[in-house]
């Protein structure tokens, strides 16, 4: 088929997935109380880095409440002497450490474990101009000698059950990648079969990581794809990232399903190892990302934009210390909850039962995720993506939770806020905010979401009848 034509059946499914509950309003998020979708996995509850090295450091308690499954590290920024391979044996020795702590760390709490083995080559964004990349001049060897190396530590060390290797980190960026597309493309193709020969399916390969969300648009995509088919190693997850502070996952999804029909590749999991930009890790930044990857049932790892030591700590920005900002202790204790902790917490430990499907507000400024309790509570958390103004939420197929089809609603609202000093001040638990009564008919009721800041998310619930 065309690539033109493509782009307009790829244009109408998005439409029509976007748009099931008739004409979209702008400003209003909908409900959608019969669509069942199945139990909660609290997708969005992974992490770049945030993790120290040194075992339980941060008590076990902070990584179970937020249902923690996900962790993506290779020992980015150890300082000198633990720089990576391109430093030497010993310099890539101690950064591996700090991976096997971490994957360690991961394990304890059952969380699959994303391997930056660019990381550990010493690619993290600090290294000099003249820095080696694989391949440079056509010779591999000191890439395959390096993949000698982690194919025994991690063979050695038993690193097998839930273990992910990234293939690359946005190599779309020259800050990770200073070298070509088609020099990638070769480490790729070399990268993949030599750890799909040795491991099998007993790891999983990801890629590519990419900077970029996938679009028919972008070169770097569209060679990749084309490769990948080719070469015969398409990944077992398609993952890239969004941190541009714009972008939807419902436009990126759509983007990905027109490359994988161009290129007649297969589907496969979706997971952005790196979401939110630093401005949207507050509670209503959260809740909508939160929203968006439970809409498409993709995995998400919250972005890091601590450097250093810090970039080992904090659970990327969900936690803070004394001295966490100034007179820095990368192993002091004293650890306590930033707001935005709070809707992970909640999102994982509350929002239990059923999940059922959501639509955003037109405007994809406000977004909802749902779900129906078997406690006889329906729980539906909201996030306007960092603006204030009002929204409106609508809550359809009320009946289908033994309610009537008129009435009136009586709903509890939680506030999730932020304290003053946003990332690093100490909330421990969402606000009351109290009852209010909704009068409806139509099996649906409406109501204003009032965004004053740029920081509260909400969570409304109700009682339903489900015996
Ligand atoms: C803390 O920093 C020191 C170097 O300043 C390092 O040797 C040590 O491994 C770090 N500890 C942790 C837990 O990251
Ligand atoms: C640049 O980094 C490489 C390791 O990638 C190192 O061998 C070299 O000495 C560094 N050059 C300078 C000027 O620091
Ligand atoms: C995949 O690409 C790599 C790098 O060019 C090459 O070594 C390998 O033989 C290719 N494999 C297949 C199956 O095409
Ligand atoms: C969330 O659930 C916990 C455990 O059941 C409970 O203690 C807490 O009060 C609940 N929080 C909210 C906001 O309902
Ligand atoms: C149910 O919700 C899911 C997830 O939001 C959505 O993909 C699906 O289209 C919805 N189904 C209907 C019939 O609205």
């Amino acid at each position: 088929m065309h690539r033109s034509s493509l782009l307009l059946v790829a244009c109408a499914a998005v439409l029509t997935r976007a748009n099931p509950v008739g004409l979209r309003d702008a400003q209003t998020a909908v409900v959608d109380f019969s669509n069942k979708t199945g139990t909660p996995e609290h997708f969005a509850s992974g992490l770049l880095y945030g993790v120290p090295d040194a075992k339980d450091q941060i008590p076990p308690s902070f990584f179970k409440d937020i249902g923690y499954n996900y962790e993506r590290a290779g020992g980015a920024q150890v300082p000198s002497p633990g720089r990576g391979w391109i430093w030497g044996l010993d310099e890539y020795k101690n950064r591996f450490s700090s991976v096997l702590s971490n994957y360690r760390s991961a394990r304890e709490f059952d969380a699959n474990f994303i391997f930056l083995i660019h990381d550990l080559w010493g690619a993290d964004g600090s290294q000099n101009s003249s820095a080696s990349y694989p391949g440079d001049n056509g010779d591999w060897s000191s890439w395959d000698t390096y993949l000698d190396h982690v194919v025994a530590d991690m063979e050695s060390n038993q690193m097998i059950d839930g273990m992910i290797i990234d293939i690359w980190n946005e190599p779309d960026l020259s800050i990770f990648w200073n070298r070509d597309q088609n020099q990638y493309l070769q480490m790729w193709g070399r990268t993949y079969h030599r750890l799909r020969n040795k491991f099998g399916t007993s790891i999983q390969l990801s890629g590519p990581a990419f900077s970029a969300e996938p679009s028919l648009s972008n070169a770097w995509w569209k060679n990749w794809c084309s490769f990948v088919s080719s070469n015969s190693s398409v990944p077992d997850q398609y993952a890239w990232h969004m941190e541009g502070g714009g972008g939807d996952m419902l436009s990126s999804q759509a983007g990905l399903l027109s490359l994988l029909k161009t290129y007649d590749l297969p589907a496969r999991p979706i997971n952005i190892n790196e979401y939110g930009i630093y401005d949207e890790q507050v509670p209503a930044g959260s809740a909508w990302w939160i929203s968006q990857f439970e809409r498409i049932n993709a995995h998400g790892l919250r972005g890091n934009w601590l450097s250093g030591y810090a970039l080992h700590d904090f659970m990327a920005s969900l936690l803070s210390k004394p001295g966490a900002e100034s007179d820095y202790s990368n192993t002091s204790t004293g650890y306590f909850p930033n707001g935005d902790y709070q809707v992970y917490k909640y999102y994982n430990l509350n929002m239990t039962g059923t999940r059922v499907g959501t639509v955003p507000s037109g405007d994809m400024k406000l977004d909802a995720y749902a779900v129906v309790g078997e406690d006889g509570w329906a729980r539906v958390l909201v996030g306007v993506r960092i603006s204030t103004g009002t929204w409106n939420l609508r809550l359809d197929s009320l009946s289908s939770l033994g309610l009537p089809e008129e009435g009136t609603l009586s709903v509890h609202t939680w506030g999730f806020p932020v304290a003053e000093n946003v990332h690093y001040g100490e909330v421990d638990g969402p606000t009351d905010l109290g009852w209010n009564d909704h009068d409806y008919s139509e099996d649906s009721v409406s109501f204003p979401v009032y965004q004053k800041d740029k920081s509260t998310a909400y969570a409304f619930e109700f009682r339903i009848n489900n015996d």
